[in-house]
């Protein structure tokens, strides 16, 4: 069953050594993929265009294609590189054929070499500069003696898989040295000493801490760029993660790829999996001695439960860490061009969860009707006409500027303003999906000379 591929081209690595490659042409394409194939030791056969031509016509091309494991062709000649392809295609061989795309089942992917480490860079032929200047960036960013890196690390594997027989341990092993000194004394030349100091490291390797661990990380509101530096580290050493509905796809295609996952999120009064469940669940999987990455919308601590998870934790001694994200209100206030506070309208904010238990407005309206005060409302999409409502009758003036954010900070942001007393109608005619957060006070007259976001898909009335 065929459908349309997410990626067209999927990377893989070939094993070529010693496989039969046929390269079709003599231009300096054809040379230049040579080149590449010798280094992957294949067993190149050549054919000029004229050749293959010939081949095709008298029918031995099938014994010329015998065995082949890879067709490249090269001719500078757009018909006879069609025929070569067609033949290829026709046995279900892979082929490469310069400089065009569509004829190609395979790509030669730009290639930083830091043997036994490559990169391969590629965009399926799409966009070939992009291509080219990443590469470049790649090339001056990572250190030249990185191949040697590589090697040494590759010369002590067996050793260290014998002296460590647990995953984890020799996971932590690994990212200890080469997050240590090690890589510094390599590019300087001092792998003797480099060498010593893994097998001082392995030697002491008992003493490697393979406890488990939480990290409590906040994620942001769904942009990926908003992730912190921090966040982004522990994601790529997590052994386990467990994320929440407000995850972005995006965001979670970040965590290290081979992390188990386990999707414990929630929709308005539909609770997945019950807290106390996701508690216990963290405390579990950490002391069985795996890194738990507790993935969290927002702000862990910003009407996140995150205090809930860690209260647990603390109390059968479980170590965690908590990593603040960029909370909703701040995301959806940034992209949306409504600054929260400003000199001339608003002295304080608030954030308010709008999530009402039974319907009932039990939330201090009184304090909520400041002179130069910003409210934001999380989780308040269905309570918005009860909230519009009752602020008015607490005396909020029916024309105070209201605006709704909706999937903020993400390509699918919409933003509406209106006022206050017109917000809920507005947001019922234009079915505003969640989550959404609702910001009330002057600060959003703002958004009409500060609007920056000017890509997205922006519905302001
Ligand atoms: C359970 S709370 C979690 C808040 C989160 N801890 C934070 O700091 O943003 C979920 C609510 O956050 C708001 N929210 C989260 N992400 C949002 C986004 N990208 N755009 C608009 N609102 C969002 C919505 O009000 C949603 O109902």
């Amino acid at each position: 069953m065929s459908q349309t591929a997410d990626w067209p081209l999927l990377p893989l690595a070939l094993r070529l050594e010693g496989a039969s490659c046929l390269v079709v042409g003599e231009t300096v394409q054809a040379e230049r993929k040579c080149e590449l194939l010798v280094k992957a030791g294949a067993d190149i056969r050549r054919m000029g265009a004229e050749e293959f031509v010939k081949t095709s016509s008298s029918g031995s091309l099938a014994t010329a294609l015998e065995n082949v494991m890879l067709v490249v062709s090269a001719t500078g000649d757009t018909a006879t590189d069609e025929a070569v392809a067609a033949e290829a295609h026709a046995i279900g061989v892979f082929v490469n054929v310069a400089e065009n795309r569509l004829l190609s089942s395979a790509i030669f992917p730009s290639i930083v070499d830091r043997s036994p480490l490559l990169i391969a860079v590629s965009s399926g032929g799409e966009a070939p500069v992009l291509t080219r200047l990443i590469r470049n960036r790649l090339e001056a960013f990572l250190p030249a003696r990185l191949g040697h890196l590589a090697q040494l690390a590759s010369s002590l594997r067996e050793r260290v898989k014998a002296k460590l027989t647990n995953i984890n341990q020799r996971r932590r092993y690994w990212e200890s040295v080469l997050e240590g000194q090690v890589p510094d004394l390599v590019y300087s030349g001092a792998e003797d000493k480099a060498r010593a100091r893994m097998l001082e490291v392995l030697d002491a390797a008992d003493d490697i801490d393979s406890g488990g661990e939480v990290y409590l990380v906040g994620a942001g509101p769904g942009d990926p760029d908003l992730l912190t530096f921090r966040a982004l580290r522990l994601m790529r050493q997590a052994d386990v993660v467990l994320y929440d509905r407000l995850v972005s796809p995006q965001i979670l295609d970040l965590v290290r790829r081979d992390a188990e996952r386990i999707d414990v999120g929630k929709a308005r009064s539909q609770h997945t999996v019950p807290q106390e469940e996701i508690n216990e669940m963290l405390a579990r999987l950490a002391l069985e001695g795996k890194r738990v990455l507790r993935l969290k919308g927002g702000d862990p601590f910003i009407f996140g439960r995150g205090g809930e998870e860690i209260d647990l934790l603390a109390s059968k001694g479980v170590p965690f860490q908590v990593v603040p994200g960029i909370t909703a209100a701040s995301g959806c206030a940034a992209y949306s061009g409504i600054p929260l506070t400003h000199r001339d309208h608003s002295q304080s904010v608030r954030f308010i969860t709008a999530h009402l238990k039974n319907n009932t407005s039990d939330l201090p309206w009184f304090e909520l009707v400041r002179p130069r005060q910003t409210l934001v409302f999380y989780m308040g999409l269905a309570a918005l006409p009860l909230i519009a409502r009752e602020l008015v009758a607490h005396g909020m003036a029916g024309d105070m500027p209201a605006a709704i954010v909706s999937k903020g900070t993400l390509p699918e942001q919409r933003v509406l303003t209106s006022t206050i007393s017109e917000l809920a109608a507005l947001v019922a005619a234009e079915e505003i999906p969640g989550p959404t957060i609702i910001i009330v006070g002057t600060v959003v007259r703002l958004r009409d000379q500060l609007a920056w976001q000017t890509d997205a898909l922006d519905a302001a009335s």
